[in-house]
């Protein structure tokens, strides 16, 4: 059955700046957490020369539109702009930032800006990252910077890139742990600082719209069991809606209230804060979308370890809430992560549920391992069958009334995955190099490419099935 998209439905692809670019330390960019970052493991490689987007932009923007993209979601490296994170300004970094912004422009691509991707400059880091109001204010300037800058040919933004899983999973994403009393201030610091950048953008970007970027997964209970489905309620608050629920309706969730006051973690808020958090809204919610997740009650909760991860997630564990657990009905990826595109239908339809706004999936996709072959062809049928399934629950979401307006998955190329190094490929255009060997870097489109183009062109994705209606 072939499944029609509504007119000017936004396709596209998205990557991040320390995943790609490489180009750790040219003209004069500083240090960011990334580039710093404690590894556990050193068989994968790092972020210095990534698939050094910093000098193929062109060529990659041209596949890309080639591909059909209407739109290039891509994040400014805050150290390119201000190598300090505050003081004085690259023009080089910010001159880089121009041309890539005009080459999607050339090319008829709409670009859709970052603000931020797991990225702080280390220097804000030295003297207390997010656990700092002063890192709150770097950020206000950096994001008034570059409004100013680009606000007249960049229209859609995003704000900061999953806050949610940044600081759940903390020790892969940054590579230390952060206790729990500080994580719910940085939690505040975070969310207060996506504030002012919506208020920023709605004063310096005429017609601009911005919108926060979580990673948002349904929960599910393991059982019908009642402690389960209360388990699945907290994990859901504490995961998820905490942060949509600061964003798009000001309050901090009542879940997440009384998890802290459980916790004994108490938060500084102050008057400001709060007439800020309720004053300025985003215009679109993005999200990330790549499985869904289970919980049940954890009867015993001695062991962390016990907590099955949810991919995206440190082993889950927190003892009188909730505990990881493996859905013994959903098909795994090569790196063990669940594939669940009912699961996406779901999420898309709760978000319509508690905020009722226009959505943007910002990121969905498939990490896989491949070679490529000496024709120098990729078969990724597997990434084509996942966007297949995804794509048929996001047409099944918009015939059920969600407002979805885009699809921009992860990713538009080859990158080096957050926890699993360059042998993790979630690109639609291959990069040729492994962990150790940078190789040439030459670029070469996936079958996954091809097909997307396709679906594209068509603005329809054909699911491969029988026609059924209902809600299964
Ligand atoms: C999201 C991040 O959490 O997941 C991306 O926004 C990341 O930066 C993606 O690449 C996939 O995770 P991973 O660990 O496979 O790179």
């Amino acid at each position: 059955m072939i499944r029609r998209f509504p007119d000017g439905f936004l396709w596209g692809a998205s990557c991040s700046a320390h995943q790609t670019e490489g180009a750790w330390d040219a003209d004069g960019k500083g240090l960011s957490v990334q580039d710093t970052r404690p590894r556990d493991t050193h068989d994968i490689c790092d972020f210095t020369v990534a698939v050094d987007f910093y000098h193929h932009y062109r060529e990659d923007i041209a596949l890309l539109a080639e591909m059909g993209a209407k739109v290039f979601r891509f994040s400014i490296a805050w150290t390119r702009i201000l190598p300090e994170g505050t003081g004085a300004v690259n023009e080089a970094g910010l001159a880089h930032y121009d041309d890539v912004v005009n080459a999607c422009l050339e090319h008829g691509v709409e670009p859709m800006i970052t603000l931020y991707h797991f990225d702080l400059p280390q220097a804000l880091e030295d003297r207390g990252g997010w656990d700092s109001r002063e890192t709150v204010d770097a950020f206000e300037n950096y994001a008034r910077i570059v409004f100013e800058r680009y606000g007249d040919r960049v229209q859609r933004w995003l704000t900061i890139n999953e806050p949610n899983i940044m600081l759940l999973v903390d020790k892969k994403i940054l590579g230390r742990a952060i206790p729990l009393e500080r994580k719910y201030q940085q939690f505040h610091h975070l969310m207060i600082a996506e504030k002012l950048a919506i208020k920023a953008c709605h004063e310096l970007v005429p017609g601009g719209q911005i919108g926060p970027v979580p990673n948002i997964s349904i929960v599910y209970p393991a059982s019908a069991k009642p402690k389960d489905f209360r388990a699945s309620l907290y994990f859901n608050a504490i995961r998820q809606w905490a942060y949509l629920d600061f964003s798009c309706k000001g309050i901090y969730n009542p879940l997440l209230l009384d998890y802290l006051a459980k916790k004994g973690v108490s938060i500084e808020v102050t008057d400001a804060d709060r007439e800020l958090m309720a004053a300025h809204f985003p215009d679109f919610i993005a999200m990330n979308y790549y499985t869904s997740v289970t919980v049940e009650y954890p009867e015993d909760a001695s062991n962390m370890a016990d907590g099955i991860s949810d991919q995206q997630s440190e082993d889950i564990m927190d003892a009188g809430f909730y505990k990881g657990f493996t859905n013994p009905n959903l098909e795994k990826t090569q790196f063990a992560w669940t594939i669940d595109p009912q699961g996406m239908l779901t999420t898309l339809l709760a978000i319509e549920d508690r905020y009722a706004m226009p959505i943007v999936i910002t990121e969905n996709g498939l990490g896989a391992y491949i070679e490529l072959t000496p024709e120098g062809t990729i078969k990724d049928d597997y990434r084509i069958d996942y966007y297949r399934k995804h794509l048929t629950m996001c047409a099944r979401a918009i015939e059920s009334g969600v407002q979805l307006v885009g699809y921009s998955p992860w990713s538009a190329i080859d990158l080096v995955s957050v926890h699993e190094g360059m042998r993790k490929r979630y690109g639609f255009i291959f990069v040729d190099r492994d962990e150790a060997d940078e190789k040439q870097l030459a670029r070469y489109p996936k079958k996954s490419f091809h097909w997307y183009q396709r679906v594209i062109a068509d603005n329809a994705v054909d699911d491969g099935i029988e026609s059924k209606e209902g809600v299964a």
